[in-house]
């Protein structure tokens, strides 16, 4: 069987229409029927034609189907790809309408869409902690690891154990650490999303989702939903993610080895930034031997660090030459965010570090002047 490069290159050549070698790029939101083989909607069993003689873009077109056969294959399952990941994330909420949400620390975006969820249709949000108490049959669980913004891990296993007891569904959101970093299938999780935003994109210039389930009819609903929610993925936008995931697995492996380095360069040297680093957070961190079992193939390239004072924060990200200040993640450049920036519920000293493909030795530098310089001025 094809490894990972292999497959991020070659699982759609099946759906090639044309010769090019390269995916032509479809702008069209209409495909003409075929007046020899009309067949009309009421007479059709199920939606699977669309995959091959595309009708309308809202409900599929070339690229989205090229894309769903290079994700069911390298995340195992069957993939629907959504415009966002916040897209991705109500879809699997509307298609199994828990009563009960257990969600903890996460994507903001992703809890500000479970309120809207809970204004209009009353569903419960609870803290993970109380999945013993207060799960039931149907509810979901919905959790993120490596989590946003820190980067470090929960246990997958000892969690997924605690919502099967009570006969409830494990979504794991992975966006931090795709494949080959981190496999959740084997540790019980029953359904997989990702912002396709950040490392499969991973050149901050596209938005995208998706959702990977282990049954293939929920799979289909799921996509027969979509084209209802008006939420597939862009035909311009799924050009792009296709050209970007040829090269993921060499840019996830570099930023993961970056992410890495640059840790463990600001572990060892805290010492040297006393009255301006406060924390550090990341998965490389963490000593539980769980941590490394879910991070098999290398840790996530997002860290956070905290800084004394919320002066410091606004001063630290002006001092640095390569990371742009800017939300986002996954790209190739290397970003930091003052997250308050944008996330209302976070720690207000907080600065999140996505790193990207640049020479790691570059960012120690960079990172390292930036640090010393605040420093100095404290002193
Ligand atoms: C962990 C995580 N999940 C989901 C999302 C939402 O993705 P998108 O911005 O593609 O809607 C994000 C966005 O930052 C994220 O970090």
């Amino acid at each position: 069987m094809a490894r990972l490069a292999t497959k991020l290159i070659h699982d759609d050549d099946k759906d090639n229409r044309v010769s090019d070698v390269a995916p032509p790029i479809n702008v069209s939101t209409t495909f003409r029927y075929d007046n020899d083989d009309l067949i009309p909607w009421t007479e059709r069993e199920n939606l699977d034609f669309m995959e091959k003689k595309p009708v309308y873009s809202r409900l599929a077109h070339p690229n989205s189907t090229r894309l769903e056969s290079i994700f069911s294959d390298i995340l195992e399952g069957h993939a629907v790809i959504y415009n966002s990941g916040v897209s991705a994330f109500y879809a699997a909420i509307i298609h199994f309408k828990p009563k009960r949400l257990f969600i903890g620390q996460s994507y903001h975006g992703c809890r500000a869409a479970a309120n809207i969820i809970t204004r209009t249709n009353g569903m419960k949000q609870h803290p993970l902690e109380d999945i013993e108490k207060h799960a039931q049959k149907g509810d979901i669980v919905h959790l993120e690891t490596p989590v946003n913004p820190y980067g470090t891990s929960y246990n997958i296993r000892e969690i997924a154990n605690k919502t099967h007891a009570k006969g409830a569904l494990l979504i794991i959101d992975s966006t931090f650490a795709p494949p080959p970093l981190q496999n959740v299938w084997g540790f019980g999780c029953d359904i997989i999303m990702h912002s396709a935003t950040k490392y499969f994109g991973g050149h901050s210039d596209l938005l995208s989702g998706v959702i990977v389930v282990k049954d293939d009819e929920v799979a289909k609903q799921l996509k027969d939903d979509r084209i209802y929610l008006g939420t597939n993925v862009a035909n311009l936008e799924s050009f792009m993610l296709l050209r970007s995931l040829r090269t993921f697995e060499m840019r996830i492996l570099k930023q993961s080895e970056n992410a890495t380095k640059v840790v463990k360069f600001l572990n060892d040297n805290r010492g040297k930034f006393d009255k301006v680093l406060d924390k550090l957070y990341h998965s490389s961190l963490q000593t539980e031997p769980f941590v490394k079992e879910q991070l098999k193939g290398g840790y996530g390239p997002v860290f956070s660090l905290s800084l004394k004072t919320k002066d410091q924060c606004k001063k630290f990200p002006p001092k640095l030459k390569y990371f742009h200040h800017a939300t986002s993640l996954g790209g190739i450049e290397s970003l930091v965010e003052w997250r308050a920036m944008t996330d209302p519920y976070i720690d207000q000293t907080l600065i999140r570090v996505s790193i990207g493909v640049e020479n790691a030795n570059d960012l120690i530098e960079d990172l390292n002047n930036a640090l010393q310089e605040l420093q100095n001025e404290e002193n």
